[in-house]
């Protein structure tokens, strides 16, 4: 969201530790991007892993034997290297940035231990990679952007919004299945839902996305909740790991302006 709207100050606020820290190491090197690359291709280099943007293709024999999963198969020792060398040294956001990008799903997952767990993508650092991250540094260089990492709750209260702030919302949905929405329930929802009502009581503009159906589960509380406010229905073409095509999901975006 915060990269498709214009405002003078952007907040940013995620429980996940990591999530905030990767967007800081991005941030990191706006001013700079050459020495992002450069780090980034030295990496890329030391694993040996497939790079299609630099010219580091998987070899045609392995494209033809394995004609649909020839970048897995590549990677697969390389990016099992990377994935040990990072959970030996949690604290080295360009590994956990290429983890993200050679992983199955492009996702973030730690298991009970705390170690990134996810085996290797079908996937490739390409171009498209390349020009997603490009058009992110530009667009972060001269913004004022704050990242926090705390509940939402605590993150709000303490930045004290007024009628000239506008809030958005994405939180985990209840009905669907993915990593983050492990730790929402009920309860999680109905605490959403209730301070969503107090910050339009002091007349603070917000929006909320969520799923309203989907498959056979129906989000019965935030429906009725919504009822109140203004539902646009999100009709998104954009690949989603909730396999949210039109007649399997109902996803929304609730406003109360
Ligand atoms: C649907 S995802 C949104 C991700 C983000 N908007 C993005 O596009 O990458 C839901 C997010 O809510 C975060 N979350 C869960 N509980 C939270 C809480 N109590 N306070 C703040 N963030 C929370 C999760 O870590 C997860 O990143």
């Amino acid at each position: 969201m915060f990269l498709n709207v214009d405002a003078n100050e952007y907040l940013l606020n995620d429980i996940d530790t990591y999530m905030i820290q990767l967007h800081k190491f991005l941030l990191s090197y706006s001013d700079n991007q050459q020495d992002f690359w450069d780090e980034l291709e030295k990496n890329i280099e030391k694993y040996n892993l497939s790079a299609t943007f630099m010219g580091r293709d998987v070899p045609k024999e392995t494209r033809k034997e394995f004609v649909k999963t020839y970048f897995a198969k590549y990677n697969k020792e390389s990016y099992i290297k990377l994935r040990t060398d990072f959970n030996q040294n949690k604290e080295n956001m360009m590994l956990l940035y290429m983890l993200l990008i050679y992983g199955f799903n492009r996702m973030l997952r730690f298991n009970a231990n705390g170690d990134f767990n996810l085996p290797v993508g079908n996937v490739d650092f390409n171009k498209n990679v390349v020009n997603a991250l490009n058009a992110y540094f530009d667009y972060v260089k001269d913004r004022d952007i704050q990242f926090f990492n705390m509940d939402y709750q605590d993150f709000i209260n303490k930045i004290e919004p007024t009628k000239n702030d506008f809030i958005y919302l994405d939180p985990p949905y209840l009905i669907t299945f993915s990593e983050y929405n492990k730790l929402w329930d009920e309860d999680s929802e109905m605490r959403l839902i209730h301070f969503l009502d107090e910050i339009d009581e002091r007349g603070i503009r917000f929006a909320v996305s969520n799923i309203l159906w989907h498959r056979t589960r129906y989000n019965g509380t935030f429906n009725e909740w919504a009822q109140q406010y203004n539902i646009v229905r999100i009709q998104s073409n954009y690949i989603s790991y909730h396999d949210n095509t039109e007649k399997d999901s109902y996803e929304v975006l609730v406003k109360n302006y």
